[in-house]
């Protein structure tokens, strides 16, 4: 299907990944290798159809309190996923920004994050990983910057222009699988107004015509923005 016309920027947040493991009898890195896989897949998708923005939501500011193994399996797949994917990024025009703290990430992740955006840069889509994000942290972060900056009153359209994905639209849409009713501080500023799709399908049973289905309900949804 193509893209609905009011439709430029879709989230993420790619939940079940342990479920679909455990459900299988397999250690929760098994979901996550599958996730990853299905990550690919699903952005290639957007980009087919023609959404300029992608944002998903990797790894939260709260998901180091897993256990190590987990962690680490994480962030192996990610850097795996820079080494593979770099080169099609580059071919399908996707530039990827990393959206979160880079503090606490290991110096081989964050030279590797460096490199697939500065390999990117400038190109015509966009593609948002938030790797060790939080919502309240990325406004604290933008409140900071702008009394830095001898701000002493501050107004909604300061904050939106020092938020990480400045200057690109807020979600449209944002689409959680594996069924939870919540937004677990993922875009909190840029959520106002976004229309939200929970499916119970886990991540990374996740295909492109279950995004077909999150798009056709979006565009069945009358967006009002407050008014009438
Ligand atoms: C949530 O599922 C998923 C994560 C915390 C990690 C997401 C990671 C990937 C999709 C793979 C690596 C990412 C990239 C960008 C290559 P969960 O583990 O909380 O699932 P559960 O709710 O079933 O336990």
């Amino acid at each position: 299907m193509d893209c609905p016309a009011p439709l430029s920027h879709i989230a993420f947040i790619m939940d079940g990944n342990g479920r679909w493991a455990q459900k299988r009898g397999l250690p929760r890195e098994h979901g996550h290798k599958a996730g990853a896989e299905t990550f690919r897949r699903i952005v290639n998708y957007c980009g087919d159809i023609g959404i300029k923005y992608v944002t998903v939501y990797a790894f939260s500011t709260e998901n180091w309190k897993r256990p190590k193994r987990e962690v680490d399996a994480i962030f192996d797949l990610l850097c795996r996923y820079i080494d593979n994917y770099l080169p099609e990024l580059v071919m399908r025009g996707v530039s990827v920004k990393f959206i979160g703290e880079r503090s606490g990430i290991s110096k081989d992740v964050i030279k590797k994050i460096d490199l697939l955006e500065e390999k990117t840069d400038g190109l015509d889509k966009k593609l948002f990983i938030a790797l060790n994000y939080g919502g309240r942290a990325e406004i604290c972060g933008a409140v900071n910057r702008l009394i830095a900056e001898g701000k002493t009153k501050i107004n909604e359209d300061d904050i939106s222009s020092c938020i990480y994905t400045y200057p690109a639209p807020d979600p449209d849409l944002i689409v959680r699988t594996g069924g939870e009713y919540r937004i677990s501080n993922f875009m909190l500023w840029q959520a106002a107004y976004s229309e939200l799709y929970i499916t119970d399908t886990l991540w990374p049973d996740m295909t492109p015509s279950d995004v077909d289905l999150a798009l056709e309900e979006f565009k069945r949804r009358n967006r009002r923005y407050g008014g009438v």
